[in-house]
């Protein structure tokens, strides 16, 4: 049998990894900016994380949704606490996707209603409501086309309260910032719009935090720079530092009934083990800080470089914006530099990096980009 080939792939094979820096088969060392798609939160294999699921592993892997959990209720209180959302409701569930189906598939039970606003560029996942309003047609398979969502421009505050205006709205979703779109910073005034229209209009704001979300700008939801509450916030990637683990973070006037959402692997043992492991090195080694002081020195760093057309973002969320004829740098960092990154169209570097990089690691990224834009 053949893998079904739907990745472009770079020739590398991973077979080590410890914080910042992952090992090829071939020995040679590689400094990891992209996290694995933003998914390393805490550094690749921190002591306490593997010896938390190890030791979770002896005792109890897994069993159903059926019985008590106890470690559920413990990630709920450390995440409430965290994210500063002590009131909130959390349903655990294992991806992106499958967070943002359900936030939606909540709304609209919530409200009894069937529109969806969402915005030009968004990536909310592959499953059918979320590549619904996903903004990428390539990936819209006929099945999943649908009238219920309406795509308006980002950051467009008068357009987005004309669409209230004759609809019945059931949610917005927006990304904090943008990733996959370009790193695209939502503007403090338009989330603080959505929210007006949405208390207006008695309509549900979903905040995607996926990859913008858990620390990575240095709040624990990049919208909370907004100032105001989302109704449902969703998260996955850096929630597990690569155990597949998602929720969704409910406002408590949203009720729940049962057997409204469900999951089998959702929220299993192993799953909480991983998330706690996670939020307990956050806050012990005070990583939304880190985050946030190291992003500021590295936009910093890449602003005093030339042929750069913008860097944008916050904390460790980075997009840099090289003009179209420099496409050849996001591989030279790769082969010749071995820095791993990530990228957008038309040619951003994105830096999706753990929240515990270091100086002298994002000094050796200013370093090779220097030597590669010089001239
Ligand atoms: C903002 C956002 N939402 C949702 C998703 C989907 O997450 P997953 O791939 O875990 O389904 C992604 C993945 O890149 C994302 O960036």
């Amino acid at each position: 049998m053949n893998l079904f080939d739907v990745y472009p792939l770079n020739d590398i094979t991973i077979v080590k990894a410890a914080g910042s820096t992952v090992w090829d088969d071939q020995g040679r060392e590689y400094l990891d900016l992209y996290g694995g798609h933003a998914v390393i939160s805490i550094g690749h294999t921190h002591p306490r994380y593997v010896h938390r699921i190890e030791e979770q592993l002896h005792r109890v892997g897994f069993y159903s949704n059926s019985v008590k959990i106890p470690l559920q209720q413990e990630l709920a209180e450390k995440l409430g606490r965290v994210s500063g959302k002590e009131d909130y409701q959390l349903f655990l569930c294992n991806s992106g996707a499958e967070a943002n189906e359900n936030a939606l598939k909540l709304a609209s039970f919530h409200t009894g209603r069937k529109k969806i606003i969402a915005f030009r560029k968004a990536f909310h996942g592959r499953t059918s409501l979320a590549v619904a309003v996903t903004d990428n047609p390539s990936i819209v398979a006929p099945v999943n086309q649908t009238d219920h969502v309406l795509f308006l421009p980002f950051n467009d505050e008068a357009s987005l309260e004309a669409a209230f205006d004759g609809h019945e709205v059931a949610a917005v979703i927006v990304e904090g910032i943008q990733g996959v779109g370009g790193i695209n910073v939502a503007s403090e005034s338009f989330l603080r719009t959505i929210r007006r229209c949405c208390d207006q209009y008695g309509a549900v704001y979903i905040a995607d935090s996926v990859q913008c979300g858990y620390g990575r700008t240095g709040q624990f939801y990049a919208h909370d720079y907004a100032g105001v509450q989302a109704d449902i916030y969703t998260m996955a990637k850096g929630m597990g530092n690569g155990f597949p683990v998602a929720g969704i973070s409910i406002a408590p006037h949203i009720q729940p009934r049962h057997y409204m959402l469900g999951t089998t692997f959702g929220g299993n043992h192993l799953a909480c083990a991983a998330a706690l492991a996670v939020l307990e090195v956050m806050e012990e080694e005070r990583l939304m800080e880190n985050a946030l002081a190291v992003g500021q020195y590295l936009t910093e760093g890449l602003q005093g470089l030339p042929h750069i057309t913008e860097v944008r973002g916050r904390g460790l969320m980075i997009g840099i914006d090289l003009p179209a004829e420099l496409s050849n740098v996001k591989r030279n960092l790769l082969f010749k530099h071995r820095i791993f990154t990530g990228e957008a169209k038309p040619n951003v570097i994105r830096l999706l990096p753990a929240l515990n990089l270091t100086r002298a690691q994002a000094d050796q990224l200013l370093e090779a980009l220097g030597k590669e834009l010089k001239g």
